[in-house]
């Protein structure tokens, strides 16, 4: 994907449009290490039961850890007039070569709504699609209403696979898929 879209159309988007005026989404590198780990950090406290890491595991890692998540070169950032309002990364499962898994998927909840979660994700399917991969998948918490519809509006749907939330094992969690081609 470009830096900037529209959440509705795929097309450029035109700054002066709301919602999207100062929007846009942007590869991570190496050299963003610090402000990944801050929103990364931020998400894991604001919205901790919708994801399988915790805040007290990642406040511990070292620097070289930061870097290299960041320069993986599958992490992407929303940035609204500056400021960092969302964060979306994937990765390749071992065994699962044809898939990518989205991880980290958060918005800022002053800009939920606002269509920043769908630019995250196509920037997502771009990337997996660019690597080869058939299918997107990703784990949504019981519970986490919110994330399960703005998958399922993207296309998304459950697998029927299970596993427990390894940040909360008391809690499950179920895998999604898009098919990518
Ligand atoms: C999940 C998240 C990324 C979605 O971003 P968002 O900007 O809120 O998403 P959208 O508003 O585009 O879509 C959310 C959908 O859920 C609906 N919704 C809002 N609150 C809801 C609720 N309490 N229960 C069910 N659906 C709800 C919205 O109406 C919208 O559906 P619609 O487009 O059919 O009307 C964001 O809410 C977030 O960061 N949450 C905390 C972290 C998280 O859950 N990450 C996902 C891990 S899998």
């Amino acid at each position: 994907m470009t830096a900037e879209q529209s959440p509705t159309d795929g097309a450029p988007a035109r700054p002066a449009d709301p919602p999207d005026a100062g929007l846009t989404i942007v590869p991570v590198t190496t050299r963003d290490w610090p402000t990944l780990r801050d929103v990364r950090l931020r998400a894991l406290a604001e919205a901790p039961h919708a994801f399988g890491s915790t805040l007290e595991r990642e406040v511990g890692y070292d620097e070289r850890t930061w870097r290299e998540r960041a320069g993986a070169g599958r992490t992407f950032l929303a940035r609204l007039d500056g400021d960092v309002v969302g964060l979306v990364s994937f990765y390749a499962e071992e065994g699962r070569e044809d898939e990518r898994q989205v991880v980290s998927m958060w918005v800022a909840p002053r800009a939920r709504g606002s269509g920043v979660a769908a630019l995250l994700v196509a920037a997502v399917r771009e990337a997996a699609a660019n690597e080869g991969a058939r299918v997107l998948t990703l784990f949504v918490a019981d519970g986490n209403d919110r994330a399960r519809r703005l998958y399922e509006r993207l296309g998304f749907r459950s697998t029927g696979e299970r596993q427990p939330l390894p940040s909360d094992p008391a809690r499950g969690e179920e895998r999604y898929a898009l098919r990518l081609r």
